[in-house]
């Protein structure tokens, strides 16, 4: 028996002895840093003479470590590896999976600060957020522990007196996981390590900003009793890797989280059947997001300000679920935007996030911070400036947070995923209107109100689009187990990692009858 699923709760670190743990831990990542990381290939490790530099988005001088690159020769030799371990990975006991995912979250557990340090440096999250990212990819590995056990336990069909019927879930194959580098971490590890305890072998790509933490979990999956050439770790250009790996006839399915562009294309990709193929492949695609908190004209406007600045701020907006666009009453319109104006001059500190007390931290790169700050410029066009609007790449990739103003709803700050600390306002003249203009994006992953309205919360909850809505409440910080979480429309395929039917996707169901 296992004890029940709870989510690992976060370190305070308004105590001193948490600070210390963490501050320490930063120093120990540091006197890691600039190490080489190999592939890991059926165990196997693998130095390539191509490698990726990653370095620390809040100090481009510091480099975080190289890690070898693989090609799609390597590429092949991991996909046939994969397949070879899938013939008898896939009749493991779930229990044995189990039971690697329980010690793995226990290893993670017992040396979370170091994890934190880690993804503090590579990342550039400031402490809360980098210790929610190690939490969320604990609570991932307990979580999906539990679930393939009760899976395990069968589904009640029918049978009759001249026949035995059974109906169970098994494997589907060799998975292609493919993670973004903004929860570096967690959605990495839950992505993975989903696909492995449902039986299937995986070949993992992790985000070329953020490899090493991939390489961590390896090392951690491997201590906790994985065998060789179950999750093979394989790094690498997602336009070279990525396409070979979603195009190749072995291929079962593809579980990606990442933007929109390269998620539909990887979508249609995994449609052709190719020559030697023999099923249609699975995908399990989560996208972008364009996420509205919708504020009512009776709603306490300073829950909903300090709620609407998290949102957006957290992490720098490089959240799929930050709020990007805020949809306000006429009636409190003017109060609601100062005070959101106020906290964002007031509160929101934003430098190194090696330090404590950082709000907000850089954004992940060069790219990111060119087209966060061409995004300013349009919103500069399109809408009134009312806080921040300026970068600073002189070290590390800064941005102000940022607050605009008196935007139209169709206007392109307003559509289109910015994924920095950038956030829009608009007017509505009701309710009504709110929800209508929080719904005419093309995607639909979270979402919050804020109204002491009953009528119009019950309203939301039927007429507001999105696959995470949430009430009196920012629309970030959903919880593995409490929270399941996913995307309509554009936004994703909606399989809600962290939810009660998650591992399934990664399975296909299998009747036998027998006659008596
Ligand atoms: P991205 O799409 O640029 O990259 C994601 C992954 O895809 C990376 O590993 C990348 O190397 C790989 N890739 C790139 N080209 C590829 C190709 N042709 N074939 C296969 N793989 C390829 O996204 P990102 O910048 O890493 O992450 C940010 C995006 O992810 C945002 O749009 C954000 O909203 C989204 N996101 C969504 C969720 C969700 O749950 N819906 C969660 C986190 C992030
Ligand atoms: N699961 C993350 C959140 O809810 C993306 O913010």
């Amino acid at each position: 028996m296992v004890v029940p699923y709870q989510h690992e709760p976060f370190t305070d670190f308004s105590l001193a002895e948490n600070r210390k743990a963490l501050e320490d831990s930063i120093k120990l990542v540091e006197a890691d840093l600039g190490k080489d990381y190999p592939l890991i290939i059926g165990g196997e490790r693998i130095m390539t003479d191509d490698k990726i530099k990653v370095v620390n988005p809040a100090n481009k001088k510091e480099v975080i470590g190289y890690v070898s690159k693989a090609n799609q020769d390597l590429a092949e030799k991991a996909h046939q590896i994969a397949d070879e371990t899938f013939s008898w990975w896939r009749k493991t006991k779930a229990s044995f999976r189990a039971d690697i995912l329980f010690r793995a979250a226990a290893i993670v557990r017992r040396r979370k600060h170091e994890f934190t340090a880690h993804l503090v440096k590579e990342g550039g999250k400031p402490w809360k957020e980098a210790d929610a990212d190690t939490a969320e990819a604990i609570d991932f590995m307990e979580f999906y522990g539990r679930q393939i056990l009760e899976i395990d336990k069968g589904v009640e069909i029918n049978s009759r007196p001249i026949e035995n019927n059974r109906f169970h879930y098994i494997p589907l194959g060799v998975g292609v996981v493919i993670s973004p580098w903004n929860f570096l971490f967690a959605i990495m590890a839950g992505t993975a390590v989903a696909s492995m305890v449902s039986g299937n072998t995986v070949l993992l790509k992790p985000a070329s900003s953020t490899p090493i933490i991939a390489h961590k979990l390896m090392e951690v999956l491997e201590e906790a009793g994985m065998p060789a050439g179950v999750i093979n770790y394989i790094p690498g250009s997602g336009k070279e890797v990525g396409d070979y790996l979603v195009d190749h006839p072995r291929t079962r399915f593809v579980s990606f989280t990442g933007s929109r562009e390269v998620g539909t294309r990887i979508f249609e990709r995994a449609a052709k059947v190719h020559t030697g193929q023999k099923w249609l492949k699975r995908t399990i695609i989560e996208m972008g997001g364009k996420d509205t908190i919708v504020v009512d004209k009776d709603s306490d406007l300073e829950l909903a300000a300090d709620a609407i600045t998290y949102s957006a701020f957290g992490f720098s907006g490089q959240k799929c679920s930050a709020c990007s666009r805020v949809v306000a009453h006429e009636d409190i319109y003017d109060e609601l935007l100062t005070k959101v104006a106020t906290k964002t001059k007031e509160s929101v500190s934003y430098g190194d996030p090696s330090a404590h007390d950082t709000y907000m931290g850089p954004v992940i790169d060069q790219a990111a911070y060119d087209k966060i700050l061409s995004y300013i410029d349009i919103g500069k066009e399109e809408g009134k400036l009312v806080a921040g609007g300026k970068g600073d790449d002189s070290k590390g990739w800064f941005i102000e947070p940022t607050v605009f103003a008196d935007l139209a709803p169709d206007a392109r700050l307003m559509q289109e995923e910015i994924f920095g600390p950038v956030v829009g306002f608009t007017k509505a003249t009701s309710f009504e209107e709110a929800i209508d203009i929080a719904n005419n994006t093309d995607y639909g992953l979270t979402g919050a109100v804020f109204t002491k309205n009953r009528s119009h919360l019950e309203q939301a909850r039927e007429d507001f689009h999105v696959g995470n809505l949430y009430f009196n409440r920012g629309c970030t910080a959903a919880i593995v187990g409490y929270h399941p979480f996913g995307g309509f429309n554009m936004s994703g395929t909606d399989s809600k990692a962290g939810g009660p039917d998650y591992l399934i996707h990664h399975m296909q169901g299998k009747t036998t009858s027998e006659m008596l």
